[in-house]
């Protein structure tokens, strides 16, 4: 025994003697001086003292002993350093860590107050670094302390994140100060137990991000962190604990989570090959994850210009699109009901109840029952929904994911349900014609065969009369093979003369490009507007199926929704979804409406008609030119979303056809390019064009009157953007609630899109991203308008234009309304 005790003696000498990198601990005989580290077992950590990036200050840290950058991952002083290197890290006899400086008082302590009777301490490969009793090693009554219950910036795999509701414990992690420094800076990040439990990364004491809350899968905030190759994800909650934490599946890579001094959590792993950190997360990840971003009921989609969105039923609280949204109809408490919604990132859950225990079902009745629970949601999806989550209160901080597995029930009034189910079987009953459809499948499958043929046939010879400006149609306005083409439900004549009255001129909304436009209102309650083609026209005609044929197979929220069409009798009836708020330019141009508009909605609708068009030109089936956008053909919902509608003069453009002419030239004058004018050029730049006009008139509030017109708003604005005026462009009624820079880049998009040259002119996904980001823009040229003086002498608009008629073009322009 003497001999053994012995032979443990020389071999702790032996160990001193060769240097002290080999040692993984401390005991109470053995302190570590300035210069000397220990290393773990299995060499992968070391624990000693260092000066963080350009800093003389010392402390005691652990880090990589294998990474060749210095990367720290714990530091025991962080708050009080050593201004020299005299520091000194002892063991005393009770088993508490101390940290003296030059003249023996204690800089830091592990302040441990119970004590063991062979206490030591240990560096880890996990890279914890604990204090136990060495007879009681893996006994966890006899650890004294361990790093990994006090995280400064970093989380190792097998570390635990999150609070022990028995002693109080909470692990948290803290931003370094900046890179010198590794005092606490502003960023915290950790487990907020108000609620139901939610990690949420704050700055000061703001929210400034929030995981959400685990579901059994995954964070409903942050579907990223799944179980991958790499990591798996784990989340304890129970009587006595409620932590989070990460494992490796392959232990010889290094992985580790920080929390950066500038408010980010990177998750990075050592490529020892390239001998960087590879970063493989960092959240937050965009604009939408920003807390609260849109308010309450709003939903942030970061793929929107701009990207909040009220929920369904919810309308604008304020002009501000960040202001969040209020109910379109008060709840009424006892007779509300649930709308189910998908995809998105639960609310903020501070204000909220749960149990484990409660089914769904039971879930709905509780929230039911308790006028102030707003929302209900299941506490895990993971073997099926279980539990139960109430919120009270407004809910807060919702975006869409497209990787989420969880719905959530929204507590409405009875009637805005219906009315939004209402919505849905509308549009599924335009997709879905039935099932006498289904059990007709088959044989309608050999008939199209047979009928493919005629129909492309058919095609063919009229895409040619277009192509000749024969006017001549046959009257059979959408013959039957092209009405299964059509997938749109056909209205019965008699359905719709008792929506509108019998078309009573007390239902008239005014007239539209080929006929009258009506409101009616259906059995069901479901409003709309029925376009009527007045009786014998032709251009009309031609028009009216030009319209069905574009727009029935359009779907964008910017676009105006055809519900149907009506041939029967002798009448052409369009009928589309019903805009309560009719055109932009019965706002725009009107003294009193105008102020209505404020800047944020302006900035909205032009959003909206960018989208709008970037869809008919780039992601619809076809490429469409729309060849009459205008004020007057951007209809608004009742909540002022912008959307376009007029299609009948609209041309699509198949393969690689970029640009066509026509010897009719069409649409309205002001908003025509002059390349179109001139030489009847048309390609999506003249939409382009058209677009940069609109922009311009509802900055500026005043109507474009045509490209010879002294009064031109192009050359008026461009004669106020040269001289470095801008603000006398704008709109004086909005003026109050005006974003001065936003609106000069505005000006300056809008002139970028009215270039003469209409290859100088930006294709709409360009002016998309212009509209939504703040990087630099080309300089314009002279817009493309012609002034008085450049026509010849002759300032008549009417004779003006005839001047580059000739004798096999018509010109058939409109002035607007
Ligand atoms: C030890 O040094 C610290 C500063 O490093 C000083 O504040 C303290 O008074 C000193 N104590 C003694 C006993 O000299
Ligand atoms: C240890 O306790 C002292 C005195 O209560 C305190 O000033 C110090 O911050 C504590 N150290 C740590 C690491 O908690
Ligand atoms: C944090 O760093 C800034 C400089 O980046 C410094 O001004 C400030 O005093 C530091 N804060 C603390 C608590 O050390
Ligand atoms: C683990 O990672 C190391 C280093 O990248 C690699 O060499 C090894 O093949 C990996 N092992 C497994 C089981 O994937
Ligand atoms: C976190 O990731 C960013 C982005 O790649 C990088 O610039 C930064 O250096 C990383 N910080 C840390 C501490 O890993
Ligand atoms: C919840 O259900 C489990 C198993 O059915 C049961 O053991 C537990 O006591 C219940 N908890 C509560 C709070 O009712
Ligand atoms: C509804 O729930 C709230 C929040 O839990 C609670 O304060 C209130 O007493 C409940 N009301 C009723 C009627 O149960």
């Amino acid at each position: 025994m003497e001999g053994f005790t012995l032979l443990l003696f020389c071999l702790a000498l032996l160990n001193n003697v060769q240097g002290d990198t080999v040692r993984d601990t401390i005991n109470t005989l053995q302190s570590i001086k300035d210069g000397q580290i220990i290393v773990s077992p299995g060499k992968t950590y070391a624990l000693g003292f260092f000066s963080p990036g350009n800093s003389k200050n010392r402390y005691v840290g652990i880090w990589y002993n294998e990474v060749s950058t210095q990367t720290v991952v714990w530091v025991a002083n962080r708050d009080n350093p050593l201004t020299d290197s005299s520091g000194v890290l002892k063991l005393d006899e009770t088993g508490v860590l101390v940290l003296l400086n030059h003249n023996k008082s204690v800089i830091w302590s592990s302040n441990t107050t119970r004590s063991v009777r062979y206490p030591v301490a240990k560096l880890l490969d996990s890279g914890n670094f604990i204090v136990q009793d060495n007879n009681n090693n893996n006994d966890p009554k006899y650890l004294l302390w361990q790093s990994f219950d006090f995280p400064g910036d970093t989380i190792l795999p097998g570390q635990k994140f999150g609070r022990n509701l028995v002693t109080g414990l909470n692990r948290y992690m803290s931003s370094w100060n900046n890179s010198d420094d590794p005092s606490k800076g502003v960023f915290s990040y950790q487990i907020d137990v108000n609620g139901y439990p939610q990690f949420i990364l704050r700055k000061g004491t703001f929210k400034r991000y929030r995981f959400g809350s685990w579901n059994g899968i995954q964070f409903s905030g942050a579907p990223m962190l799944k179980q991958s190759a790499i990591t798996r994800f784990n989340f304890i909650s129970d009587e006595e604990e409620l932590y989070f934490s990460f494992e490796l599946t392959n232990k010889s890579v290094f992985h580790r989570m920080v929390l950066t001094t500038d408010g980010f959590i990177n998750g990075t792993y050592w490529n020892n090959d390239g001998k960087v950190w590879n970063l493989h997360a960092r959240i937050p990840v965009d604009d939408c994850d920003n807390y609260d971003k849109c308010g309450a009921y709003a939903s942030c989609n970061i793929n929107n210009i701009p990207p909040c969105n009220c929920l369904d039923g919810f309308i604008p609280k304020t002009a501000d699109i960040y202001g969040g949204c209020v109910r379109r109809t008060s709840l009424t408490c006892h007779g509300d009901r649930f709308l189910k919604l998908s995809g998105l990132k639960l609310p903020d859950t501070e204000r909220s109840w749960f149990d484990r225990n409660t089914s769904l079902e039971d879930c709905r009745i509780l929230c039911m029952k308790n006028c102030s629970c707003t929302a209900y949601a299941a506490l895990d999806v993971s073997k099926g929904p279980t539990g139960c989550l109430l919120w009270f209160g407004d809910l807060l901080d919702i975006r869409e994911l497209t990787d989420v597995d969880e719905d959530i029930y929204i507590r409405m009034a009875e009637t805005e349900i219906e009315a939004i189910e209402r919505k849905q079987s509308h549009k599924s009953n335009i997709w879905k014609p039935g099932t006498a459809f289904i059990s007709c499948a088959l044989f309608v499958g050999i008939l199209s065969l047979c009928l493919t043929f005629i129909i492309y046939r058919r095609w063919k010879t009229w895409h040619k009369e277009k192509n000749k400006g024969n006017l001549e149609r046959d009257d059979n306005v959408i013959n039957e093979h092209e009405k299964e083409d059509l997938e749109l439900p056909m209205f019965e004549l008699s359905t719709i003369t008792s929506a509108t009255n019998n078309f009573s001129p007390d239902n008239k909304l005014g007239e539209g490009g080929f006929g009258s436009v009506y409101k009616g209102i259906l059995n069901d309650g479901g409003e709309i507007a029925v376009k009527r083609l007045s009786k014998n026209s032709k251009q009309g005609l031609q028009e009216f199926k030009n319209e069905v044929m574009h727009i029935a197979k359009l779907q964008h929220r910017n676009l105006v929704r055809l519900l149907g069409y009506c041939t029967q009798a002798e009448e052409r009836l369009l009928i589309y979804e019903f805009m309560p708020n009719k055109s932009l330019d019965s706002f725009i141009f009107d003294e009193n409406k105008s102020m209505l508009l404020d800047w944020p909605r302006r900035l909205l609708i032009i959003n909206g008609i960018a989208r709008g068009l970037l869809y008919l030109h780039q992601d619809s089936r076809h490429r469409i030119v729309h060849r009459d956008l205008k004020a007057g053909n951007v209809l608004l919902d009742s909540e002022m979303n912008p959307k376009i509608s007029d299609f009948g003069l609209a041309r699509s453009f198949g393969g690689n056809e970029i640009e066509a002419t026509t010897k009719h030239v069409v649409g309205t004058y002001g908003y025509l390019p002059p390349e179109y004018i001139i030489d009847g050029a048309y390609s999506t730049k003249s939409d382009v064009f058209s677009f940069g006009v609109l922009i311009l008139e509802i900055v500026s509030g005043k109507r474009n009157k045509g490209f010879c017109h002294q009064d031109n708003l192009l050359a008026h604005v461009w004669r106020l953007f040269t001289e470095g005026k801008c603000s006398k462009i704008v709109d004086g009624t909005i003026i109050d609630s005006l974003n001065l820079s936003k609106a000069l880049r505005l000006i300056h998009v809008g002139l970028l899109c009215v270039q003469l040259s209409p290859d100088d002119r930006p294709n709409m996904s360009s002016v998309v991203l212009m509209l939504s980001s703040e990087s630099a823009l080309p300089q314009p040229n002279l817009p493309g308008f012609f002034t008085s003086t450049s026509m010849a002498g002759d300032s008549s608009s009417s004779s003006s234009y005839k001047q580059y008629t000739n004798n096999d073009m018509t010109i058939s322009i409109m002035t607007p309304r």
